[in-house]
């Protein structure tokens, strides 16, 4: 009788095996493609924001928070002292969208504060390589973000630098605005790109995004949704953010895009 001996790999061998994106703990289909929701806290009550952040931190994945400076975007909302404070009440990751001017000057502060995504504007950033860079060495996800008349393509160059690119889905600035569906064709050459390039990037879309709205988003490439009024001005915040995920995540089902996954880097 002969004795064999089955053992290819030595013992303790370790293989690399890409990551897919995780599905989020909240997915009711339970898809390889994530469907992340991340509530807009402009469009809640920022008196009690502790509270409204509590809110949805059950069911949502981030809590956006909304930085406008007044000179970048006609609005003026909130900064690092507010964001700080949060941090300290929120339980959600926070994913900061600095809607400001000098965002090179400003941005690294908020993920050396503790947020988990920090997005900048391609429109003001005047060094985003080393911004980026900054959020990234910071231990934030780095994010990029375009207007509706910005082309995705001036951001192709960036790809490598960046964890999430942000489609604009308004003009920035308000809450409660009308979607546009003029940004989705960008949306899906968005996805080419990221499809192209082989990279991890989310796909993330603001503004006017609804229950009557997000499964064109989800159709056409996106995967992190931002919801403001949909959500806070909802009677049930919770149920609107569940219900929305449940919209994107049928979707993303029959998106032709999401049958082909890229690799994932995790939160
Ligand atoms: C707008 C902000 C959005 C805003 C979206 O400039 O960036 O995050 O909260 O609000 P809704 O979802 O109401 O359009
Ligand atoms: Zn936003």
């Amino acid at each position: 009788m002969i004795e064999l001996s089955i053992e290819p790999y030595p013992p303790g061998t370790t293989f690399l095996i890409p990551q897919s994106p995780a599905a989020s703990p909240h997915s009711t289909l339970g898809l390889i493609m994530a469907v992340q929701v991340s509530p807009s806290i402009l469009s809640a009550d920022f008196a009690r924001l502790a509270d409204e952040a509590a809110a949805v931190a059950a069911v949502a994945d981030w809590l956006h928070v909304d930085v406008m400076d007044n000179h970048f975007v006609p609005n003026l909302t909130l900064g690092l002292p507010v964001v700080e404070s949060l941090l300290k009440h929120a339980t959600l990751p926070l994913d900061c969208h600095l809607m400001i001017e000098e965002p090179d000057r400003w941005a690294p502060a908020y993920a050396e504060a503790g947020a988990r995504n920090v997005t900048i504007h391609v429109e003001a950033a005047q060094s985003p390589v080393r911004t980026l860079r900054a959020i990234r060495a910071a231990g934030a996800r780095s994010g990029l973000a375009v207007n509706p008349g910005t082309p995705v393509e001036s951001c192709e160059d960036l790809l490598s630098e960046v964890d999430m690119l942000l489609l604009m889905t308004v003009e920035p600035g308000f809450g409660g605005q009308h979607f546009l569906d003029m940004v989705l064709p960008k949306l899906r050459r968005a996805r080419s790109l990221v499809a192209e390039h082989g990279t991890a990037v989310w796909l993330q879309v603001d503004g006017g995004v609804s229950e009557e709205t997000i499964e064109r988003c989800a159709e056409a490439g996106a995967d992190v949704f931002v919801a403001g009024s949909a959500v806070y001005g909802s009677e049930d915040p919770a149920r609107a953010v569940q219900a929305l995920r449940a919209q994107a995540e049928r979707a993303t089902a029959h998106a032709t895009w999401a049958a082909h996954p890229q690799p994932g880097r995790p939160i």
